[in-house]
This record gives C-alpha cells, sequence and structure tokens, in this order.
C-alpha cells in the first residue's frame, strides 16, 4: 500500500480509537434472504458473475515456466491454464474437441504436448489440434476449427485470471476499479503458493464471503482465538467499482501514537482484506497472504466449495516481510493453515446454520448496521452486474 494512503488509514483508525466508534455508513441497510436460496436466483449468478468476470483461476507461481499448466475445475466452466513456448499464458476450456473429455487434472508440467486420455487427441500449448490417432477416421476434419476453445486470460499482482466466456474482457486493473494501486506494493509476483486446501460446505458461496466483511462479530464469534489482537468492530471500509477493500485494525495500532509519521507501516497493524469481486477474497497479513476463492456447488445454491490458499514471499520480496513462519524452525506453513482454519471454521459452522434457517423461509430479511458497510458493497455489486 502506498505510503499516503497508510497514513491517512493510519490516521483513520486512530482517531476512531478516540472517538470509540467505527466509521459509519448514513443508515443501516437490508438484504434478502431469498439470494442465498433461491435457484432462480443462483443460475442468474452463475451465467453472470462466473462467466462475464475475470476469475482468479490460480496462481503465477504454479505456472511459471513453458509447459507449466493448471486446471480449474471449481467454476461452472473446467478451466485449463498453460504458459506456452514463448512464456505467455493461454486459457482454454479444459475440454477434448473430439468427445469431450477432461484433457488435463490438476497441475504441473506438460511440456509441449497435452493429450487425451481417452483417445489420445493431442494439442500444442496454443491449443492447436495437432494429432489424431488413425486420422483416416477423420478425414476432411478441419483442424484449425477443432483447436482448444480459448478464453481470455491475464497474469496480475501473482495471480492468473481467466474470463471463461471467449467475448468477456479480461482487463483486471480495468475491472479492480484502483485496488490494483494497493496489490501492485506487496510484490505479490514474487510469492509462492505453500499450501492449499478444499472445503465445501452446506452454506452459499455468498455467505462464506460474507463472513469477511465485518470486524463486528471477531469480539464475539472469535473471542477465544483472534478477538484479543483486534480493536473492537473497527474496520475501514473503502470501495473500488464493484471491488473493495476492508482493513481490521490490530490493538498493536496504538503503539504508533509514539512513532513518528515517517516511519508509520500499516500492515504489521492490520489485516487488509479485498474482494476481488465477484469470489476471491485476498488477504495481506504482516507475514504472508491468504486467497479464498469461494464458488457455489454445481445447481445447489445451498452448497459451496472454497479453496483457501497460503501464500509466502519469497525470493526478492521476502526481506520486506516478517518470515517467522518461513523460517527453519518456525512452525511451517502447514501450521499457518491450520491456524486460518481454526478461526473460519467457526464462520463457517454459523454460516451453515444460517444457510438452514433461510431455507425454513421463516427469516424475513437480514440487516447491515452503519458499521457494516463492505457487506452492503458486496451484495450491492451483485445486484449492479445482475442488471437488478
Ligand atoms: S475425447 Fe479426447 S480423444 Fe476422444
Ligand atoms: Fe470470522
Amino acid at each position: 500500500m502506498r505510503y499516503e494512503v497508510q497514513t491517512r488509514l493510519i490516521k483513520e483508525a486512530l482517531a476512531a480509537i478516540e472517538a470509540g466508534r467505527p466509521p459509519l455508513a448514513e443508515s443501516f441497510t437490508r438484504n434478502d434472504p431469498a439470494v442465498y436460496t433461491s435457484r432462480e436466483w443462483a443460475a442468474r449468478e452463475q451465467k453472470t458473475l462466473f462467466h462475464e468476470y475475470p476469475i482468479v483461476a490460480g496462481f503465477s507461481s504454479q505456472i511459471r515456466s513453458p509447459g507449466d499448466y493448471i486446471t480449474d475445475e471449481l467454476g461452472p466452466t473446467p478451466i485449463l491454464v498453460v504458459r506456452n513456448e514463448q512464456g505467455e499464458l493461454r486459457a482454454f476450456a479444459n475440454i477434448c474437441r473430439h468427445r469431450g473429455s477432461r484433457l488435463a487434472h490438476g497441475c504441473g508440467r506438460a511440456g509441449a504436448r497435452f493429450v487425451c486420455p481417452y483417445h489420445a487427441w493431442s494439442y500444442d500449448t496454443d491449443g492447436r489440434l495437432r494429432a489424431i490417432p488413425d486420422d483416416y477416421g477423420f478425414a476432411g476434419l478441419d483442424r484449425v476449427s477443432h483447436s482448444l476453445i480459448r478464453f481470455p486470460v491475464a497474469e496480475r499482482y501473482g495471480m492468473v485470471w481467466v474470463a471463461p466466456r471467449a467475448e468477456a474482457g479480461c482487463d483486471i486493473d480495468a475491472h479492480l476499479g484502483g485496488l490494483g494501486a494497493d496489490l501492485e506494493t506487496y510484490g505479490l509476483e514474487h510469492f509462492e503458493l505453500r499450501e492449499r486446501r478444499v472445503v465445501r460446505r452446506r452454506m452459499n458461496w455468498k455467505l462464506v464471503s460474507d463472513t469477511f466483511w465485518e470486524a463486528y462479530h471477531i469480539k464475539f464469534l472469535h473471542r477465544t482465538t483472534i478477538a484479543p489482537i483486534f480493536v473492537r468492530n473497527l474496520a475501514l471500509f473503502e470501495p473500488f467499482g464493484l471491488c473493495h477493500r476492508l482493513i481490521g485494525i490490530r490493538a498493536s495500532i496504538e503503539k504508533l501514537r509514539g512513532v513518528a509519521p515517517e516511519r508509520w507501516d500499516l500492515l504489521p497493524h492490520a489485516t487488509i482484506l479485498m474482494n476481488l469481486f465477484p469470489n476471491t477474497v485476498f488477504v495481506m497479513q504482516s507475514d504472508h497472504a491468504e486467497a479464498y476463492r469461494i464458488f457455489p456447488a454445481p445447481d445447489n445454491p445451498a452448497e459451496s466449495i472454497t479453496e483457501i490458499n497460503v501464500l509466502g514471499p519469497a525470493g526478492a520480496v521476502a526481506d520486506r516481510y516478517d518470515r517467522r513462519w518461513g523460517v527453519a524452525g518456525g512452525p511451517g506453513w502447514d501450521k499457518v493453515m491450520e491456524l486460518l482454519v481454526g478461526v473460519v471454521e467457526q464462520d463457517f459452522e454459523i454460516g451453515e446454520t444460517i444457510q438452514r434457517n433461510f431455507a425454513s423461509g421463516a427469516a424475513s430479511g437480514v440487516v447491515y448496521g452503519r458499521y457494516e458497510p463492505a457487506l452492503e458493497h458486496f451484495h450491492e455489486s451483485i445486484r449492479v452486474a445482475l442488471g437488478e
């Protein structure tokens, strides 16, 4: 984060602590629980949010050399991303043009060709159909029009973004609405993916996201875990187009009162959360980053699949960060994952009860308080994207 922005936010945080209350939106707002339960609404979200917008499909560190590939099976469109011979990324539907088999699974090094496991049609890293075994059975078939279906792809801020529809754009900075200026300062292209875990929960994907968008619950739900390190109910919100940023403030920020502003640094005293619209929650901590890629389960608004990723600074940027987790003898990245899963599990348990309560039909609405504007913005952005 740029220095001027950090100082502005630190001043806001210190002022809020002095005033004894967080910054407040104009009024509280309401939302309709049907957005978590309706199949019709879920189908609209799937068609628009998960096809028309760039979705984070993976991380640069997974795919650094020509021939490296990743797949993404969590969204409605199976995606294959590969670095071609020239070092450029190519994204495709992970669907063989013969009879529709998945071409690749997981991630790894493909080399120069993808060979379909079913009948061994093969494609190069630009998606061109290169070989058909016993090809006399397909005499006259136009190979060019049977190349893999290509999608727009971009690599920005250490992340690989794919818009899973050929006509959609992949202008990440436009999509981030100014949040890129923040992301740029963390050197995320040098971060390595350290840990990855997939959790399936019986709650709508937005309920997973919602758990990140206020600091109000921390004092209560997380009283035994993270509550003691945060200032009660203090988070600083800022919208960036359809995306937004929410900063949880640690009690340690008080120490900065005795430090000259030229030496202020926000990150050790904050958790910086960003919604990369629609479905990636990106979290900057003082010593690592977390990315939660949250997807609706196919055909079921009451279920979601979340991929939790821990990313650690490496190489050129590592020295800028507190490296207590990464160094030999430290608790290790698996420990970081265990700690954060311990916290989010508390959120997910509540989320599943909320989902069941909404499914009962007995809940008439939810209310977002004046210190919960990030929730309002997240849901308003979805309504805007859906043309509501
Ligand atoms: S489905 Fe891929 S070669 Fe037949
Ligand atoms: Fe939480």
